[in-house]
Parts: C-alpha cells; structure tokens; sequence
C-alpha cells in the first residue's frame, strides 16, 4: 500500500486531482468512483478548477457515488447527490445521464440491487474513499462482511455523531443508508484513500498495521494491489481507540 503524507486538505486535493485527470485522460470512457464528506472537498474543488482553465474534459467520464442517506430526498441540503452537484456536477460538462448515484427512496431494497448490477456491468477505473473514525469505507459498518456487494445498512452511532455536525441535532442524522459493499470497492482498478486529522488516526493505523478484520472494514484494502492513501501527519499517529 504507497502512503503518501501532505500537509494539508488543499495539497492532498491538488494531489488527488491530479491522479483523477490522468485517469481521465488515459481513458476513452474512465469511469471513476466517488465518495462525499469533508475528506474529498478540497479533490472537487481542484478538479473544478482544472476544468475551468480547460486542462481537463468531463464528457466521456462516467461516475459512481459510494452512498447515499436512506430516506433522504434528493433535493434534501444533506443528500449526497446534493452534495456532489454543489462541489463538482453542476459546476463541469459531465454528461448527467454518465451520473450515477444510489437511491435513498422509492423501492430502495430493488434499487440497491440495480445498482449493484450497474457496478458489476462498469468497473471503476478509479475509486476515491473517505474513512470514517471507526474503520468505514462507503458506509460499510464495523462487522460488514467483506464479500457484501450494495446494500442498505444501519449505520453505527459512532458514525452518526461525526456526521451530525452537517445536521442541527443528532436525531436528524438518518440512522440508515444505502452503500456499495466492499466487494464493490475492491472491483476498482485503483483505489485513493484520503484521510485527515487525528480522529482518523485510530482507523489509519488499523488499516496500515492491523490484522484484516470485519471489525475495521477498511483493512479490506490490505488486499488490494493498487491502493494510495494520502493523509496529513495526524491522521498518520499511531493512535489507539478513544
Ligand atoms: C462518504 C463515505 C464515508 C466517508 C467517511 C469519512 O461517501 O462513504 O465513508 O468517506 O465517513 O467522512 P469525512 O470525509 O466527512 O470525514
């Protein structure tokens, strides 16, 4: 696994942003996973930029989102496809129907199945993931069993309290999502795992230096050949649980 340390969220978008425009110029079609949450902001915020200063084209890009909240509505300020057309979709050329994004409402158990059909269909070239505080990649929870393809999933109150700073209180944060499962994740070519400050610092240490365990999700990862994870300095001390 290459780490890869920067000093801070605008160098690791920077840095990011630029892997993402090789991607998607070697590619006729790249297809490119994408994730939401603060660890990606600064990526989109580059990648906007270079397609502003016309260095890069979203035309032929296809793209698929790790997860959604479940019954959130789409145009709901805390849905993450709100979320991707605020800080990159409705600020490039990319086609909207190339876009795809798991469903929080309707039939979700039916959709989550098409939706995994379409990631079986589409491999992604390059897979972009956040980790949450307690070992999550997507919102695959502690105790996800590894070979889980996109399914809906009850998410810890661990997670729900880091994310109920997005939210007035954290009884508005849903208590459930639909998410690829790790399966999905490991069918990418190219994964990059950004990470930062020291509440990522336990998860961090865990996936580089900790035995594979359905008790940290991300130490999936181990396993895969192709995988970048760029951290700050926090992220990267050797901290225990707290
Ligand atoms: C988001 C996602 C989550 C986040 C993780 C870290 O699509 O899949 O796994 O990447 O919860 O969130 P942040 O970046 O907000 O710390």
């Amino acid at each position: 696994m290459k780490v890869t340390i920067i000093n801070n969220q605008d160098e690791a978008g920077a840095y990011v942003a630029n892997i993402i425009k090789d991607v998607i110029k070697d590619s006729k079609r790249p297809v490119l996973g994408l994730a939401t949450g603060s660890s990606p902001v600064s990526t989109y915020k580059h990648l906007v930029e270079m397609y502003q200063n016309n260095e890069l084209d979203f035309k032929d890009v296809t793209t698929y989102n790790l997860d959604e909240y479940y019954g959130i509505d789409p145009n709901h300020s805390q849905s993450y496809y709100y979320f991707m057309n605020q800080h990159l979709f409705s600020q490039v050329n990319i086609d909207p129907s190339n876009i795809h994004m798991p469903s929080g409402i309707g039939d979700v158990a039916l959709k989550s199945q098409e939706y995994n059909q379409q990631l079986n269909t589409d491999k992604r070239d390059l897979q972009i993931l956040g980790i949450g505080s307690n070992g999550h990649i997507a919102f695959n929870e502690p105790g996800t069993l590894f070979e889980q393809e996109t399914h809906v999933i009850t998410l810890d109150l661990k997670t729900r309290e880091d994310n109920s700073r997005f939210f007035n209180t954290l009884d508005e944060v849903p208590t459930q999502a639909i998410t690829m499962g790790l399966a999905n994740i490991m069918d990418s070519k190219k994964i990059i795992l950004i990470a930062s400050g020291e509440s990522k610092a336990w998860a961090i240490n865990q996936l580089l230096n900790g035995p594979k365990s359905i008790d940290v999700p991300a130490t999936i990862l181990q396993d895969h050949p192709d995988v970048e994870i760029v951290i700050d300095q926090q992220a990267n001390k050797k901290a225990q649980w707290k």
